[in-house]
């Protein structure tokens, strides 16, 4: 292929060296002519392990060459790759700028002289939004007249510094944006050899996917080091605590717990999180991270009761199923969906509670005391199985997976807050089938994922 690469720094000129060394002829442009004067005459614009030999052989072999200027150099490109930077702007926001700039130099060069659609791929960071809201109008501006000289598709970069060329034959996975979410012939070719998993998915999927990323990245490193001033403080080994919460790949290192649904509750988790939130404030450390816990989750037990009434009049009939934190069990203590009903009845919804675990003859002790005290009126009300199901209420909501007991005789109008989507909230058929398979472990999950009702 013949490629085009927009911005010759850390991403776009590992870009260059990489495709040039699996055979495509590639041409660099950058604004700053000491790069492109420097990559022209064998000097690499970065220091990165491999990237100088590889540049050397690209233009010993003739597949590299860099410019300031685009001219008529993207007539016979199959794909252009924009690679410039968005740094932070005084609000924090990206500065879009260069993007703008570079997405504007390309439409304008898009000459009459092509037959077939120009591939333009972004690997810049950029919000979620940005190909749909700003640049796709740029092109559609620019190429009025010239309808499909553009495909437009969005790949986030993961490659970091000091291992970038590893990092660019083997990334941890490849993400496809496209306008509509489906696959696209271009980018497979220019992706062809990168062995690791693969998503195609509309744009704003694609761009959301690096802030995820980063943002988790910076957290992990964040939590660690409060791990660390709180371990130090308390004359605990930081390495050794470090080194026993690795090897634990069942619940520490694994997808557990990070799935978008339920908040967190039941009897030990907000228990012992308050208990850390003291132990920081007593010896003096500070945790903003650890802090903030229990203020999230209680934000998001806001959320959560907010899309479980949306579109509700006053007086609505509910049905709530599940009430415990996670189904089957029993245990009420701190369960979120305590919060959800009491709420709930708050709001003067007219409320059913559908949770098989629980009868309110059996709880005793501490349990017994926190149904007691949080929601004293739950017994009353509970409905059986075949009392949910005969009826049809204004809203259903899956709590926990309780509900996958439940076979509506009855359309519903059914949220599902574990997959926290407005997708979730359909009109259950009464014949459709209603349980998606657990995935593996989903058991040992407070909150699984129950997908919605198809
Ligand atoms: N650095 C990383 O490790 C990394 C990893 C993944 C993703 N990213 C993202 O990739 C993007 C690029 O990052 P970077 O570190 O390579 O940036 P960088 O600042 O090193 O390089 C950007 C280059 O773009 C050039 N440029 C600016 N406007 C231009 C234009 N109109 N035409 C041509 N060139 C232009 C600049 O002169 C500069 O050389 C950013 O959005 C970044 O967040 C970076």
């Amino acid at each position: 292929m013949k490629v085009a690469v927009f911005g010759l720094g850390y991403v776009g000129f590992t870009t260059l060296c990489c495709l040039a060394h699996q055979g495509h002829e590639v041409l660099g442009f950058d604004v700053n002519a000491r790069k492109v004067a420097g990559v022209n005459s064998g000097i690499a614009p970065i220091i990165e392990p491999g990237l100088g030999e590889m540049l050397l052989r690209g233009l010993a072999d003739h597949r590299i060459s860099a410019f300031v200027d685009v001219e008529d150099k993207l007539e016979d490109c199959d794909v252009a790759i924009v690679c410039v930077g968005t740094p932070s702007g005084p609000d924090g926001a990206h500065d879009l700028g260069f993007v703008t700039e570079v997405s504007k130099e390309i439409a304008l060069h898009l000459g009459n002289g092509r037959t077939k659609p120009l591939s333009v791929v972004y690997r810049s960071t950029v919000r979620p939004g940005t190909m749909e809201g700003l640049i796709a109008p740029i092109f559609a501006g620019f190429l009025a007249d010239k309808p499909g000289r553009v495909e437009l598709l969005y790949c986030p970069e993961f490659l970091r510094e000091s291992s970038a060329v590893n990092d660019y034959f083997r990334p941890p996975k490849v993400v496809i944006g496209t306008s509509d979410g489906e696959p696209n012939p271009v980018i497979e070719e220019l992706f062809a050899g990168l062995e690791a998993p693969r998503f195609v998915t509309r744009f704003a999927e694609a761009e959301m996917t690096k802030f995820v990323d980063n943002s988790w990245h910076a957290m992990k490193v964040a939590f660690a080091n409060e791990i660390g001033r709180i371990s130090l403080q308390l004359d605990v080994d930081p390495s050794k605590v470090h080194e026993i919460f690795v090897s634990d790949t069942k619940l520490n290192i694994s997808p557990y717990y990070l799935r978008p649904g339920g908040a967190f509750g039941g009897s030990c988790l907000p228990k012992d999180v308050r208990a850390l939130q003291n132990i920081v404030a007593d010896c003096g450390v500070n945790a903003p991270l650890i802090d903030s816990l229990i203020r999230s989750n209680d934000a998001h037990k806001y959320c959560l009761f907010q899309l479980a009434t949306k579109g509700l009049k006053p007086g609505a009939s509910v049905l709530l199923a599940g009430l415990a934190f996670k189904a089957g069990t029993d245990d009420l203590r701190e369960s979120p969906n305590i919060d959800l009903a009491r709420s709930l009845l708050r709001e003067r919804y007219r409320l059913s509670i559908f949770d098989p675990a629980i009868d309110a003859g059996k709880l005793v002790g501490a349990n017994l005391g926190y149904a007691w005290s949080w929601l004293p009126q739950f017994g009353t009300l509970l409905v059986s199985k075949k009392q949910a199901e005969a009826r049809r209420y204004d809203r259903v909501i899956f709590a926990n997976r309780t509900a996958g007991m439940l076979s509506f005789s009855k359309a519903q109008s059914v949220i599902d807050l574990n997959a926290l989507s407005d997708r979730a909230n359909r009109l259950l058929a009464p014949s459709a089938s209603r349980e998606e398979p657990a995935q593996p472990g989903d058991a040992d999950l407070p909150f699984d994922v129950m997908r919605a009702v198809a």
